[in-house]
């Protein structure tokens, strides 16, 4: 199947990082002109042929930046996509001991980060945006409480916008994976095992089995990068407001 992305320009933010790294190789194996920001352009961004913007994407300054650079190297954007996000450095407790900085700092990235970045390239979008967000949207207490409410606010936000921006003819979707193999489990990954009291290699050996992945691995970042890439292309011309959850089976219910 053609995806006709020859030639269409893409924004991918947190492009440095695992799923974000994979859609932009993807897109630019497809011919699309890629432009990838996040705070640390990697080594491996930079051996692509991508144009990279290095901003802090949860400060207005670094989202300015993001977007004068969106105008001059690509002139318009074709597809959006919305990758910041995650865990990082956020307190794993129980209700009693989150804190409001807590809850504040996880919607600043996994919700306010994908509404700024839009916004700001509402004015050069053309075609579509995929939102990132997570299983733990759909199933909230599989992990820490504002992960699974702040992503569930970006996927709700995602739906909402497909129905604002859709007779000018830009789609919106939403991704919502489980179990990706990521640097994310690195600085993740050994936080939970240590609460659980369990080896970190052992953990993530454990993990697809315990909580009862039908596919019984891990996913890869290529796995959920050809999803976004199909869901921002032409191919996917009629489809909008839709979530479509990467999780080898992990959910359970419709
Ligand atoms: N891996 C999974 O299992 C999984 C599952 C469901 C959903 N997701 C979602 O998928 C998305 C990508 O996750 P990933 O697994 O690819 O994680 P990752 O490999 O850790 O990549 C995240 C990237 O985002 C960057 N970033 C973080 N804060 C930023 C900011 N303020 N401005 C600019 N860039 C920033 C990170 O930079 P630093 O390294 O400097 O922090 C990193 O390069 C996230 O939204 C995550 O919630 C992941």
């Amino acid at each position: 199947m053609d995806l006709q992305l020859a030639g269409k320009t893409a924004v991918v933010t947190a492009a440095s990082g695992g799923i974000g790294g994979a859609v932009v190789r993807a897109l630019i194996a497809e011919g699309a002109r890629v432009l990838g920001a996040d705070r640390t352009v990697s080594d491996q961004l930079k051996r692509t042929s991508a144009v990279t913007v290095e901003a802090d994407l949860l400060t207005s300054d670094g989202v300015e930046e993001l977007r004068r650079a969106a105008e001059s190297e690509l002139g318009g954007v074709d597809l959006l996509v919305n990758g910041v996000g995650g865990l990082a450095g956020l307190d794993l407790g129980t209700l009693p001991d989150l804190t409001d900085e807590t809850w504040q700092r996880a919607f600043e990235l996994n919700f306010f980060a994908g509404v700024r970045v839009t916004r700001a390239l509402l004015p050069l979008l053309r075609e579509a945006v995929v939102n990132v967000s997570t299983s733990v949207a759909h199933w909230p207490s599989s992990g820490p409480h504002w992960y699974g409410a702040s992503k569930a606010a970006l996927s709700a936000f995602s739906k909402g916008l497909a129905d604002e921006l859709g007779p000018r003819g830009v789609r919106v979707n939403t991704v919502s994976p489980a179990l990706i193999r990521t640097p994310l489990w690195d600085e993740y990954g050994p936080r939970v095992s240590q609460a659980r009291g369990k080896d970190f290699e052992q953990l993530m050996s454990d993990l697809p089995g315990q909580i009862n992945v039908t596919l019984g691995r891990w996913g890869t970042p290529q796995e959920v990068a050809n999803v976004i890439v199909f869901l921002g292309s032409p191919a996917a011309g009629y489809v909008t407001g839709s979530d479509y959850v990467i999780d080898g089976g992990l959910l359970k219910v419709l």
